[in-house]
């Protein structure tokens, strides 16, 4: 240890972080901490409007870098974990932070450690930050707040009280969602503004300063009250995904008493009716692209993407059905612009058939994934997932009424077919709906992109073999019609 690291090791350091959610400024004042060897019970963590440590003695603030000291070792969990858990309210975090980042420098596999008590509470503090992110996305209602063009236009303002520092951390989710509204987020503990192009930041506000109702509450009324399945009713889970606390910022949380009430003569006329579905079918296919982005019937439309609606010939003879948008999809907007669409056009082009006068979509209509790192890595949609999205796909087939559906892979073809199948039993062969659409099943794509060698080479072929009966089959029908 040389002369200046021990004085570090023996004083006293006060770091004053200038935000609450400063995780960038903590892992900067962290390092060089870390290079000084100042040990975790040595610093004083302060956030804007906490207070100081009352034996703290002396502020030497964070040493400056020592020349030739070793890096810092971190690892990806920690890092992950490290910049949620940064939000929470928990005035011990950053020191949590520290003393966890100070024992990996000796044990870097201590992250997997699932007994030991920092390692468990940095997970808990991660678990309850992207909660209170996850309650942000579903519950934040906006209100509309009219004005002239010339004091800026109207304006959509919500109130909503997070428990964490997440505002700014979810800016980014609320400006690519409502891109072309102008909007404010009010919170007590900082604002959010967007007008269209900028991001601007304001002070805390107060639940007086946001509207308290106005005519779009009658339609999420509407909205809660047709998509309210009573065949459906679980109140303990319902409170669970909606706290109380929530209620009083969401018009149709007012709608509750009354459908719990009548939930159960609903449902007699349900079951009497044979209804699985309480929704009116969208009559066009621009109402179904707007009623797919304010999807929520599942959890993978609350996560940070965009619904893709299906795109093509309103009437295409031929309609194709992927299982969700990818990566590249989610952020362009459209289904099979990504590898596998790349590896769809080569294959589809080979066939003889025009991907322009098709109708493409997919079985779900959001992307689903899990965060490493900068990456989102695709996670395959659970049967449950694809089954409650099959409403929208069929809404689309209702409108394009193709004469040959080709779904590719096994969440499509459980989509058209509401169970599972095995690719390799039902491919080769049309399957009659009872519409009078031929069913074709094949491959996904991505499936031959994820082989190579000999089973590439296989499956190639089987899929072109697939693809060329479907050309042929679209010839016939033509030349019937
Ligand atoms: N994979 C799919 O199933 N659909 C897409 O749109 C892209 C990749």
């Amino acid at each position: 240890m040389t002369m200046l690291q021990a004085a570090h090791a023996g004083s006293f350091h006060v770091v004053h972080l200038p935000a609450a959610d400063d995780f960038d400024f903590w892992r900067d004042c962290a390092r060089a901490l870390i290079q000084a060897r100042v040990p975790p019970d040595r610093i004083s963590w302060i956030e804007p409007g906490g207070s100081g440590d009352l034996f703290a003695q002396g502020d030497l603030g964070v040493p400056a870098p020592i020349p030739g000291a070793p890096p810092v070792r971190a690892n990806r969990r920690f890092v992950n974990l490290a910049r949620n858990a940064a939000l929470h309210s928990d005035p011990e975090r950053f020191a949590l932070l520290y003393r966890l980042l100070w024992r990996l420098q000796e044990n870097p596999g201590m992250m997997e450690d699932k007994a030991d008590d920092d390692v468990r509470k940095i997970e808990e503090l991660d678990k309850n930050v992207r909660r209170d992110s996850h309650k942000m996305h579903a519950f934040v209602r906006f209100r509309l707040v009219e004005a002239d063009e010339a004091e800026g236009g109207d304006r959509y303002v919500a109130w909503f009280e997070p428990d964490h520092h997440i505002l700014r951390a979810n800016a980014g989710f609320f400006m690519r969602r409502f891109a072309n509204m102008r909007w404010s987020i009010l919170t007590p503990r900082g604002s959010l503004h967007w007008d269209g192009e900028t991001m601007t930041e304001g002070p805390a506000a107060e639940r007086s300063d946001a509207p308290q109702g106005d005519p779009m509450e009658d339609l999420w009324r509407t909205y809660y009250a047709s998509i309210f399945n009573p065949a459906r009713l679980k109140i303990g889970a319902m409170l669970k995904e909606m706290p109380k606390k929530y209620w009083k910022n969401m018009p149709e949380a007012a709608l509750i008493p009354e459908l719990v009430a009548g939930a159960q003569s609903r449902e007699a006329k349900m079951v009497e009716k044979g209804a699985l579905e309480f929704d009116e079918r969208p009559e066009t296919l621009a109402a179904i692209d707007k009623a797919i982005s304010a999807c929520r019937k599942c959890p993978i439309g609350l996560l940070d993407n965009h619904a893709v609606m299906g795109e093509g010939p309103q009437d295409a003879a031929l309609m194709i059905v992927g299982e969700q948008p990818g990566d590249q999809e989610d952020i362009k907007g459209r289904p099979f612009v990504g590898p596998a669409g790349q590896l769809l056009d080569d294959h589809l082009q080979t066939a003889g058939i025009d991907r322009s006068a098709a109708y493409v979509t997919n079985a779900v209509k959001h992307f689903k994934y899990v965060q490493r790192g900068k990456r989102r890595i695709h996670q395959s949609p659970a049967a449950k997932e694809i089954d409650t999205c099959r409403w929208w796909m069929e809404s689309e087939r209702a409108i394009v009424q193709p004469k040959l559906v080709l779904a590719m892979g096994a969440s499509a073809a459980r989509g058209m077919l509401g169970k599972t199948v095995s690719i390799s039993k039902a491919r080769g062969a049309p399957i009659q709906l009872e519409d009078g659409c031929e069913l074709w099943v094949t491959a996904h794509p991505s499936y031959l992109l994820r082989l190579d060698g000999a089973a590439r080479d296989e499956q190639v072929r089987l899929f072109d073999n697939d693809l060329r009966a479907v050309r042929q089959r679209l010839d016939e029908i033509a030349q019937l019609a």
